[in-house]
């Protein structure tokens, strides 16, 4: 029996790259993760190409190994990427349905949002993806699939990505010259928030954050809606480098002593303990206080949810999310939550990961290191066709791709 086709999610991190490769599962008819794995990349800052030499090796490394522990070629490419030269727009679009029969056609639909894509672009920037998150017909709302209904006026709002052509066209020249095809590329948080964020979670009003080394993602969901969403140009690798400059250490030995002893927040700190400190040559080590260690990471950790608080501010959206859910490696820091509390007023934070009932994988890969290129993978697994194990598998984590998601750049959906 020939293999079922292999798809991979690839999350264009800050200093490196992760991968998701998933499949249609025959036996269970689920969606399952075969391989994951994640590489550092010299290439890449903030996102953003800034090597392309690096970048392509590191490519090929990645995709080379997945394909190998598969033991067959990626069938299908998805790209997720980030950066702060992408911004995000809701916008509405409305059609007029003047013929006589009145019944909603696809191609209604389509010029619904045709007309909501009618919005001036930035010089140089090009549209990313433009997902629609529901219809109205004759103002009635709520409304997932039209086809078919009478009506004389449709609405439909949509999310729209747009971001810059260079860098865009850098990140796909990178992956492509190995000899790579990419199917489409997506602004990440888009699928992530998707598929991190619960039914409920998107309609009482919720936040995102995604903390990455370099970048920070944030999105915001109202009624069910992606109304907003945006990177932020900074990370939790600048813990690493205060820890780095203020422990006299290298960013390797810095970076290990975050993740092992880190913690964000007092209560966190379980007893008063020393940390070996290797020197910057590595021939000694010196002892420190964990009280210390918490002492250079508050102030940095409470500066950047201070830049995420702005950006909530700037968006107009300051007073709708009730909930916050951080994912992504930074999301690991003991004390993370209690700050998002704090400093973002949000009545409840947790740690998110992809929902289980998306996906069948091992526990490794539902670290939230992994959430973005599994979501990357995932939204693609939708793209890829109307299989019903996909289409189930979606509305039971109640996103948007099963409600009625589709994309409308690059790849027909449900079509051949
Ligand atoms: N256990 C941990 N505690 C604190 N920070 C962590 C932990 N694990 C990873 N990180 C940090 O998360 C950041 C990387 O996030 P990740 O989502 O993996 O990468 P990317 O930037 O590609 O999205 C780095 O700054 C890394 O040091
Ligand atoms: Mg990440």
């Amino acid at each position: 029996m020939a293999k079922p086709n292999l798809i991979a999610g690839l999350d264009i991190g800050s200093g490196k790259m992760t991968c998701v490769a998933v499949a249609h599962d025959t036996e269970t008819n689920t969606l399952k993760v075969l391989a994951g794995r994640s590489v550092p990349c010299k290439g890449l800052r903030g996102g953003m190409v800034s090597d392309i030499r690096e970048t392509s090796a590191s490519v090929t490394h990645i995709l080379g190994s997945i394909e190998r522990e598969c033991n067959r070629d990626i069938g299908n490419l998805f790209v997720g990427m980030r950066g702060a030269h992408l911004e995000s727009f809701s916008n509405h679009g409305t059609y007029n349905i003047s013929r006589m029969d009145k019944e909603i056609t696809q191609a209604d639909m389509e010029l619904a949002v045709e007309n909501a894509k009618a919005m001036p672009i930035k010089n140089d920037n090009e549209i990313v993806n433009v997902i629609t998150q529901g219809y109205s017909i004759d103002k009635q709302r709520g409304i997932s699939n039209p086809e078919g209904m009478e009506g004389s006026l449709l609405e439909v709002d949509v999310h729209i990505t747009t971001g810059s052509s260079t860098h865009i066209n850098n990140l796909a020249k990178a992956i492509q010259r190995p000899g790579y095809k990419i199917d489409d590329t997506f602004y990440s948080l888009v699928p992530l928030a998707d598929c991190v964020l619960t039914q409920e979670e998107k309609e009482i009003g919720a936040l995102i954050l995604d903390l990455g080394g370099e970048t920070m993602s944030v999105g915001i969901y109202i009624d069910g809606i992606l109304k907003f969403s945006r990177d932020i140009p900074y990370g939790c690798d600048l813990i690493t480098s205060d820890l780095s400059r203020l422990l006299h250490t290298s960013r390797t030995h810095a970076k290990e002593i975050k993740e092992k002893y880190g913690v964000s927040f007092p209560t966190f700190l379980d007893e008063e303990g020393e940390i070996p400190v290797p020197s910057l040559d590595g021939r000694s080590t010196h002892n420190i206080k964990k009280s210390y260690v918490l002492d250079i990471i508050q102030p940095r950790v409470e500066e950047l949810i201070e830049q995420v608080a702005q950006c909530v501010d700037n968006s107009g959206y300051r007073n709708f999310p009730v909930v916050g859910v951080v994912t992504g490696g930074g999301s690991l820091m003991p004390g993370i939550t209690e700050h998002c509390v704090n400093i973002l007023g949000l009545k409840e934070v947790r740690r998110g990961t992809v929902q289980r009932e998306l996906i069948t994988s091992d526990e490794a890969f539902f670290d939230p290191q992994y959430s973005t290129a599994m979501s990357v993978a995932i939204y693609a697994a939708s793209l890829m066709g109307g299989q019903d194990f996909a289409r189930s598998s979606y509305e039971k984590g109640g996103s948007m791709f099963g409600k009625l998601g589709r994309w409308l750049k690059g790849v027909d959906i449900f079509g051949g």
